[in-house]
């Protein structure tokens, strides 16, 4: 097994990508702690990943609530060995109709969330510890609608260099995953209509190299190589998995 023995935090992982790998990382033996902001939420996806889950409430873009849940990890755990920093979401809008209210909020959740995680997190892990952030294929390419979304994850890019260089001397790696569009219900949450939706998904799957949707576990595949000591020598890079969509 690849995560034997290890405590996982997972930010998101009561729904999508960070579900899947949560469930993932416990097949692999590793003690999971995700994180969401719905106790209902929390309890069904501990439901679905069995023993060896503690599920924690708490809002990223809260540092004292992420305070929290390091505290309890290092009441019950003592350390932390994995950070997958994925919570995420995205709101679509045209440049003319952008909020400055939505750029907060996303900027909250997917920029602050993310830094508070790590932020919060580092001091418990130690040499051979990893750290994976959830980017996006969108920081590679323009797509109308997305801008502030897109920004959000080309921030997260640039975060995750300049954290590798910081945490390196400590022996701890930083590294990012970046899904293509991948079957999960973030796409509902972008705020457009089961019209515009239909349309996206049939013109993502036209641009899409392989021609398909993504499905969550591809990316739980790739997090789970980024955590685990298969890439004992990769810090600082992106992982992408989109078909295609942002390299061909
Ligand atoms: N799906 C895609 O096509 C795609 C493509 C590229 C990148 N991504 C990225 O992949 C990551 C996971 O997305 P997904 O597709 O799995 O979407 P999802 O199914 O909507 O899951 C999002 C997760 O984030 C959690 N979350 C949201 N806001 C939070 C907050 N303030 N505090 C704590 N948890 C919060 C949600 O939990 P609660 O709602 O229970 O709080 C949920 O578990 C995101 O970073 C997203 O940007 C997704």
């Amino acid at each position: 097994m690849k995560l034997s023995n290890k405590i996982a935090l997972v930010t998101g992982g009561t729904s999508g990508i960070g579900l899947e790998a949560a469930k993932l990382f416990r097949q692999e033996g590793a003690n999971v702690i995700i994180v969401g902001t719905n106790q209902v939420r929390l309890e069904a996806a501990a439901g679905q990943i069995g023993d060896g889950v503690t599920a924690l409430r708490a809002d990223v873009t809260k540092s004292g609530d992420v305070e929290s849940v390091v505290s309890q990890i290092r009441e019950k755990f003592g350390r932390i060995d994995v950070v997958f920093a994925n919570a995420g979401m995205g709101l679509a809008a045209p440049l003319e109709a952008v909020t400055e209210e939505q750029i907060d909020t996303q900027f909250d959740v997917n920029f602050k969330g993310v830094f508070f995680t790590v932020q919060k997190a580092a001091p418990l892990l130690a040499k051979g510890g990893s750290i994976v952030v959830t980017t996006s294929f969108l920081n590679e390419v323009g797509t109308p609608g997305l801008s502030i979304l897109s920004a959000t994850k080309a921030a997260l890019r640039s975060l995750v260099r300049s954290l590798g260089a910081e945490l390196a001397p400590q022996g701890i790696r930083v590294n990012a995953v970046s899904p293509g569009p991948i079957s999960t219900p973030f796409h509902s949450k972008l705020g457009l209509s089961s019209k515009q939706l239909d349309e996206t998904a049939s013109a993502i799957e036209e641009q899409v190299p392989l021609h398909r949707f993504g499905e969550p576990v591809e990316i739980a595949r790739a997090a789970l190589f980024l955590a685990s000591d298969d890439s004992a020598f990769t810090t600082g890079s992106e992982l992408v998995v989109d078909g295609g969509m942002s390299q061909l």
